[in-house]
Formats: C-alpha cells, sequence, structure tokens
C-alpha cells in the first residue's frame, strides 16, 4: 500500500478553500488552462482576481518562460470562470500526478468543465504554424501516468478514456470557429516527456502512431480530469512544424512568437465557448 498522494483529493481540498478565501465562493464554469504564450486570454477577464501559484498550498513555483504562475478567477462573457496562466510539466522534473494536481484543484473548486491549450508541433502536413487545432484524442507517450498509486476519493480505478476529449464540445467549437470565421484544424496530440524537442525519425515514428501535432503538456491533465469525470474541451496552438518537417531548428522563442501571433483567435474562440457553455 502506497503513503497518501501529496497530489490527491486531501490536497486539493486543501489548496481549494485557500483559493476560496482569497477569490470568493462563486462556483466557476469552467477551469481553463493556457499553454505556453496563450496566457493573454487573462486580460479578458472581468473583475479578476489573481493569485500567483507560490500563494497556492501544494503548487510549486512556475518555472517555465512564457508563463505566468498564476491562477485568475472573474467572470469571460459574463461567466464565472478560473483560469491557469501556466501549468506543470513532468520535464521540469515534477511527478505526474503534479502535472494533474491542478485540475484535482480546479475539481476541488467546482468546475466540472475543463478546457486545456497547448503550444504544439505539427506533424499532419496540411499544418502550418499558426493553425490552431481541436483536439479529438490523446497519445499518452510520456511514459508515465498522474494516476499511479492509491485510489484517490472520487477517482475511477480504470478510468474509460474512450472520449477523453468531449465530442459535443467539440462539435460545439467546430461551429463557434466557423460563425468567428476561425480556421480550425483538427487532430490527434501525442504527448511525450521531453524537454528535447523531437528528432526527426520521432517525429516519422509519431506520424506513423497517429499523432497529427505534438508536445510536452496536456495529457496528465486529461487524464485526471476523466478520472473525475470531467468533460474536457482542447485547443492546440500549433506554433511549429514538427522537427524534419520545418525546414529550421525548433526553438522556444519561435513557439511564444507564433502564439503571440495567434493569441487573439484563440481568446475569441475560448471566450464564445465559455459564453455559449450550458
Ligand atoms: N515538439 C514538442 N513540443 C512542442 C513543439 C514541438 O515541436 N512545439 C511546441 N511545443
Amino acid at each position: 500500500m502506497s503513503a497518501p498522494s501529496p497530489y490527491g483529493f486531501a490536497s486539493a481540498r486543501l489548496a481549494a478553500s485557500a483559493i476560496r478565501q482569497r477569490i470568493g465562493t462563486e462556483l466557476p464554469v469552467a477551469g481553463i488552462v493556457l499553454g505556453s504564450g496563450l496566457g493573454g486570454l487573462a486580460q479578458r477577464i472581468v473583475a479578476a482576481v489573481s493569485m500567483p501559484f507560490g500563494d497556492v498550498p501544494g503548487f510549486p513555483t512556475v518555472t517555465v518562460v512564457g508563463h505566468a504562475g498564476q491562477l485568475i478567477a472573474g467572470t469571460l462573457a459574463g461567466r464565472q470562470v478560473i483560469a491557469l496562466a501556466g501549468r506543470f510539466h513532468m520535464y521540469e522534473g515534477h511527478d505526474a500526478a503534479l502535472a494533474g494536481f491542478s485540475v484535482r484543484v480546479l475539481h476541488a473548486l467546482g468546475a466540472r468543465t475543463l478546457f486545456v491549450s497547448n503550444a504544439a508541433g505539427g506533424i499532419r502536413r496540411t499544418f502550418r504554424a499558426g493553425d490552431l487545432m481541436l483536439i479529438r484524442d490523446q497519445l499518452n507517450l510520456t511514459g508515465r501516468n498522474p494516476l499511479v498509486g492509491a485510489l484517490e476519493p472520487g477517482d475511477e480505478r480504470f478510468p474509460d478514456m474512450s472520449e477523453p476529449y468531449d465530442n459535443e464540445y467539440a462539435r460545439q467549437l467546430g461551429a463557434h470557429a466557423l460563425t468567428l470565421g476561425i480556421p480550425l484544424q483538427e487532430g490527434v496530440y501525442g504527448g511525450l516527456l521531453g524537454p528535447t524537442y523531437e528528432t526527426p525519425s520521432e517525429v516519422r515514428m509519431l506520424a506513423a502512431l497517429g499523432a497529427d501535432a505534438v508536445g510536452m503538456s496536456t495529457v496528465p491533465e486529461v487524464i485526471v480530469a476523466r478520472a473525475l469525470a470531467m468533460r474536457v474541451a482542447g485547443i492546440s496552438c500549433i506554433t511549429n512544424l514538427a522537427a524534419g518537417i520545418s525546414p529550421h531548428p525548433l526553438s522556444h522563442a519561435e513557439v511564444l512568437e507564433t502564439t503571440t501571433r495567434v493569441a487573439s483567435r484563440f481568446e475569441a474562440l475560448v471566450e464564445r465557448f465559455v459564453e455559449r457553455l450550458a
């Protein structure tokens, strides 16, 4: 029998109660995780109260450039939301359970819908840097799983993963994109541990396995969300073509440059999604 996880149900409840003391007790219609360079959505949140991750019990401080490391609560399109500008990655040396812990905290705060976003490399040949991709499924190629360990209260022991990203949410996002005139690709997100970008051979392997985009986050969050029966919507910002497809070396600077370019389209889409959420 393993010891209780420091990133489990009890710790999430503790974190949620500290957050509520700061931001109030209004229930969020959604929790939103903002990926690298996509934190600008926080500026659209009205009457926002923010809390640095360092003030949340159980959260370590964020180390990645392009990630603010703040929790922001307030209204987006008139709806109460809680956004996380920044996340915990396994390549920083964090446990898979910590990578999923922020989702447990959002759940403890009352969120039953999770919106995830990330920067990703484009594998599918028709993708271009700057495309937004509706995530339809994921490949967990991290070698880790955030649910390993003692069963947490409220978790499924063997969560069904046949619809990790909610079909109805995907349909809604497709419709919103059409209405707003935002081109939207769709595909499968391949999640790797990182922190190296892939080799060209690895990218060919990922393509053969069915990945349309590749990144280093999101997968543990979505696994935890499904274990808690949360419904998930997800968007990848294709910030670059993956290694071997891109004509030049990959860099985090390019990733952030592209997210800046597409931020307003991304934000408009998330805002509409939240506005129309039942
Ligand atoms: N590979 C992995 N992660 C990424 C990439 C990539 O090409 N681009 C942005 N995040």
